[in-house]
């Protein structure tokens, strides 16, 4: 099995994504989302692995670092991508967040 290559995005200037705040950006096509908990920054699809609910516009918290999925309830670890509570049993993609020269940067 051949490793898969990845590609370096750039989604904006750090200081446009202070704690608190969520980004959603859309790479070929997919749209990401960028969630800056609390100084930590971390990246997951936005397509809700239960049902393809558009899961960044759920609520979400910046000090538990987790999202609610608008469509049926499902809260996501943004860590790990990860379900904590059903119907969704499915973790999101993740993406490594970098920051290169005061930006942030994706690896998808
Ligand atoms: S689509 Fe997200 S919980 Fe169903």
């Amino acid at each position: 099995m051949s490793p898969e290559k990845t590609t370096t995005v750039t989604v904006c200037p750090v200081s446009d994504l202070g704690p608190g705040e969520r980004l959603i950006i859309e790479h070929e096509g997919e749209p990401i989302a960028v969630f800056n908990c609390d100084g930590e920054l971390f990246a997951i699809e936005d397509r809700c692995s239960h049902d393809d609910g558009p899961l960044a516009e759920g609520e979400w918290s910046p000090a538990d670092c987790t999202v609610e999925c608008p469509r049926h309830g499902s809260l996501f670890d943004l860590r790990t991508g990860k379900p904590r509570t059903l119907p969704a049993f499915q973790p999101v993609r993740t993406f490594p967040v970098g920051i290169t020269d005061d930006k942030i940067t994706l690896e998808v």
